[in-house]
């Protein structure tokens, strides 16, 4: 089994990396192959909505999202870590999401598995907030949702933390790390 991890904080080190980390130690401790991605260290131009997808099936910006393709396409399971930012996914994983639209469009124009081939793909969301307003992780969980929907990849759990602001605070959580842990086993287990 491969587990995909992407890290979409422009913070390395920062909580919700703590938290990725702790996930796939989860995840690495049942045997699974683990490969992790840290979006701010690439290149990733925003979908420019040029359609060539819906022809091609594939996306024509030659950056670094045509690794993550790949990547998407070989993983098992999928771990989505982003920070939230104005009540919404960080623009790393955003722009992330977005360049998707070409799996979007093999599946619901060109009428092909979106990643490639049917095996059931399972994923788990992670995000924080420093906040605890209302709704604060309703935005981003409906955006991975939708992903998720369009890829076919099972929504199978989120861990949320509010009120969680400074680099590392994370880890002073009485069982945040320790949940994420627990996560990353389930993810593999199920
Ligand atoms: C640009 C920006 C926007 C933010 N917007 C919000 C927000 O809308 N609500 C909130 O609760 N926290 C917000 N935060 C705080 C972060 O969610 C918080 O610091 C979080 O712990 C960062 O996680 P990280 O260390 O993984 O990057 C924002 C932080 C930044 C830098």
């Amino acid at each position: 089994m491969r587990v995909l991890g992407i890290a979409g904080s422009p913070r390395r080190g920062g909580n919700t990396d703590l938290l990725l980390e702790e996930v796939l130690k989860g995840v690495a401790g049942k045997g699974a192959e683990v490969k992790t991605i840290a979006l701010n260290r690439l290149k990733i131009t925003p979908c420019q909505h040029c359609d060539a997808c819906l022809e091609a099936g594939k996306c024509r910006i030659q950056d670094d999202m045509q690794g993550i393709y790949d990547e998407l396409e070989q993983a098992d399971r999928i771990v989505l870590a982003a920070p939230i930012h104005f009540m919404g996914l960080s623009a790393q994983m955003k722009a992330m999401i977005d360049r998707c639209q070409c799996l979007w469009a093999r599946k619901y124009v060109l009428k092909v598995p979106p990643l490639g081939d049917d095996r059931p793909r399972k994923g788990l969301l992670v995000s924080v907030g420093g906040t605890k307003y209302k709704d604060l992780f309703d935005a981003g969980r409906q955006v991975v949702k939708s992903l998720f929907t369009v890829l076919n990849i099972e929504y199978a759990g989120e861990l949320l933390f509010e009120g969680i602001d400074e680099k590392g605070a994370i880890a002073r959580h009485p069982d945040a790390l320790n949940q994420a842990f627990e996560a990353g086993q389930k993810l593999v287990d199920e």
